[in-house]
């Protein structure tokens, strides 16, 4: 198959995001980055350009058509991401978002005097969302769902709700996949309602088969636009 993927512009989101509470604590999640950082490969590899907005994240990665952007919170990764949001071809949002940050990021480190204490949690704007509200049919997105249960009704859920060509679905359930393993268990839920099931591998072969989707999603895009066209050409000179 002729490569579709070079030069073609890629932004991924991956690790996890820091949500400050206090100048010394703060609230988080067990992403490595290990996914993320596993895709932005594979597109390198196949000729693209990526641009990498990362959470804090314990990986280094060197490429002469890789611009890596370094964000704490879910604010931070909005803003850095927008900046690519017309621009580019494909989205992989593999981050894991805080979907909450505390309302208001004290000042001083509080104190230890109270048996219990509340923060006031808010909602973090949904980047993956945002950017669906202004994808054009020339752009692909792709999701992931991390789910406890009823995985494949809420992948299918967001795919449609967040306006997703695919979801990357996986489950916590799974043993040896996820959060700082070198393994990952995925479904691959297409907007066709297709689903693939794929067995347990390392992050890097996962992160092929993800590319090698979204490759297929290109070339898939580009027959039926040849299609359009076509019937358009027909309707004109009939
Ligand atoms: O980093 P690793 O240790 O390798 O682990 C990889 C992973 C488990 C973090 C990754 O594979 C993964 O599943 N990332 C998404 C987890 C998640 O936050 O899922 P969600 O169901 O909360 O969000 C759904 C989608 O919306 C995701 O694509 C997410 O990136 C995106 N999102 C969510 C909230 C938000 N505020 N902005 C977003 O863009």
């Amino acid at each position: 198959m002729h490569n579709r993927l070079y030069n073609k512009k890629v932004l991924i989101t991956a690790g996890p995001t820091k949500e400050a509470i206090d100048p010394v604590r703060y609230i988080s999640n067990h992403s490595s980055g290990k996914m993320g950082y596993a895709i932005a490969e594979k597109f390198l590899e196949s000729g693209a350009q990526v641009f990498l907005v990362s959470g804090p994240v314990k990986i280094s990665l060197h490429h002469p058509k890789l611009k890596i952007i370094k964000v704490n919170s879910a604010s931070e990764m909005y803003l850095a991401c927008c900046h690519y949001f017309e621009e580019v071809d494909i989205a992989v949002f593999a981050a894991a978002v805080a979907d909450y940050r505390p309302e208001k990021i004290e000042e001083r480190r509080s104190k230890k005097d109270e048996t219990h204490f509340t923060i006031k949690m808010k909602r973090n704007i949904d980047i993956a969302y945002e950017f669906g509200q202004i994808k054009t049919h020339k752009q692909i997105a792709v999701g992931f769902a991390l789910e406890t249960h009823d995985e494949l009704k809420h992948a299918i859920g967001k795919l449609s709700e967040k306006n997703f060509d695919m979801v990357v679905l996986n489950s916590v359930n799974d043993q040896g996949a996820i959060f700082g393993h070198d393994s990952n268990k995925i479904t691959i839920v297409k907007d066709d309602f297709s689903k693939k099931e794929f067995p347990l591998k390392g992050k890097s072969e996962v992160a092929r088969d993800i590319v090698n989707e979204v490759e297929a999603t290109i070339v898939m895009h580009e027959k039926y636009q040849l299609e359009e066209s076509v019937l358009d050409y027909e309707t004109m000179y009939r």
